[in-house]
């Protein structure tokens, strides 16, 4: 680790602060859209803001695609990434062999275990007063699924700044940011030789380590033709650096967000208390992903159309978006429709799962849900057990975000 900043610097400017402004105000502004409004589009800019609308663009995936194949190819050295393909007989094959070695039963063998006992030695340690973007949640996510992925950075290399770079890029650089891509273009080829080394280190030196990359290498050895069974070196490294880059700098950005929305209110607060000290996991988890509603990872996945759609057929918004159109699917506003989801103003730790709509849904839902929905809200349990939880008095005390990622948040506890 070098200590240097995840997140880039905090941009400045009147047109900064409007932007953070209108992000900070978006419920309101989604709720009159799905209203009066609810297909927006400005030139080749569409938006579906109502439930209905939005399952439907996530589960027709053939007509909306994927966008991401470009920038997944600079960050991927040109190898395939499935996030960025369509639902061929080439996802299926890389996804499948993903599947096949990450694998449901270490949820509960492995990462439960180990993400309560490194929680709670982190909580231990900080003796009543924790930073948790990334004195907590950033350090637990990085040490604990990396361990598990087997990915390893030698000395001097921090992914912790690579990884939330590449994300950035990847997922949250409308405009093309020149500097950030200058970083990119140090740290995508960075990650390529990392990982093509640790492949190369654990091959030659032998050694039987039960990690998803170890099982990779083992699963290529045991096959005929490694590229056809999707584990050649270059597709492992692809799903490699897919997970590290495209997942690992996510639970730093919703856990500290959903730990802001419990502090804004006691009562929901005191349950998650309650559900923590009880070792109720599935309740906590009824908390955390209930908070995460009011502030999820951001407002919408975007989709671009590979030919004319009509939406919301057979109703009175019908529209037919055309080939080629952005569509942005707004899951934030989904998730607060009145027409799907029961009083959605009301804080309720027990809705249906499908009120909620965090991790995407249909061919390119993430991959790592079952291992977040386990995980993330075990990052705040050992915070929530403590007694006398509160706020840092002064601003470190509120979650302050840099774009769309969590920046800080100062809590006190009794150690
Ligand atoms: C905990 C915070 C996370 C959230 C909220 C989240 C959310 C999402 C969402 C919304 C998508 C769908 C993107 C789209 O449809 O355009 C997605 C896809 C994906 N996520 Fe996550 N993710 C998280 C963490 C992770 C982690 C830790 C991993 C590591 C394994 C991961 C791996 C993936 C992969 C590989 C995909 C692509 C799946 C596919 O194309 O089939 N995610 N994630």
């Amino acid at each position: 680790m070098t200590g240097a900043d995840p997140l880039r610097p905090a941009a400045t400017g009147f047109g900064a602060k409007v932007g953070s402004f209108l992000f900070a105000h978006l419920p309101p502004v989604f709720g009159l859209l799905r209203w009066i409004w609810p297909v927006p589009h400005f030139g080749a800019t569409w938006m579906l803001t109502r439930y209905d609308d939005v399952r439907e663009g996530f589960l027709n995936d053939p007509a909306f695609m994927v966008p991401y194949k470009g920038k997944l190819d600079v960050i991927m050295g040109g190898v395939p990434f499935f996030l960025g393909m369509a639902d061929t007989p080439e996802y299926r094959r890389d996804v499948g062999a993903m599947r096949a070695i990450v694998r449901p039963a270490d949820i509960k063998d492995r990462l439960i275990p180990e993400m309560n006992k490194r929680a709670e030695a982190v909580v231990a340690g900080a003796n009543g007063e924790i930073e948790v973007v990334d004195t907590l949640v950033r350090q637990l996510t990085f040490d604990v699924l990396n361990e598990y992925f087997g990915v390893f950075a030698p000395p001097g290399v921090d992914l912790r700044v690579w990884a939330t770079r590449l994300f950035e890029f990847q997922f949250a650089d409308q405009s093309n940011d020149p500097s950030l891509r200058k970083e990119v273009d140090q740290y995508a080829p960075g990650l390529l030789t990392l990982i093509d080394n640790l492949i190369a280190e654990r091959r030659q030196s032998g050694a039987d380590i039960d990690d998803v990359l170890g099982r990779a290498l083992k699963a290529q050895a045991a096959s005929p033709d490694p590229e056809a069974a999707g584990y050649s070196d270059k597709q492992i490294r692809s799903a490699l650096i897919g997970f590290v880059a495209g997942g690992l700098p996510q639970p730093p950005m919703i856990a500290p967000q959903a730990m802001e929305q419990l502090l804004r209110r006691p009562d929901a607060l005191a349950g998650a208390q309650d559900a923590a000290r009880r070792d109720d996991d599935v309740a906590l988890a009824g908390y955390v992903f209930e908070a995460l509603r009011f502030d999820p990872l951001g407002p919408a996945m975007p989709r671009v159309l590979v030919e004319d759609v009509t939406v919301a057929q057979g109703t009175s918004r019908a529209v037919t978006i055309p080939k080629g159109a952005t569509v942005y699917l707004s899951f934030m506003s989904a998730m607060r429709d009145p027409r799907r989801v029961a009083d959605p103003d009301t804080f309720n730790p027990k809705r249906p799962s499908s009120d909620y709509i965090h991790f995407g849904m249909g061919l390119h839902q993430c991959f790592g849900i079952h291992i977040n929905m386990a995980l993330v809200p075990l990052m705040l349990k050992p915070l929530l057990r403590r007694e006398g939880l509160r706020r840092k008095p002064g601003p470190d005390g509120h979650l302050a975000k840099r774009g769309p990622f969590a920046d800080r948040l100062v809590v006190q506890y009794r150690p």
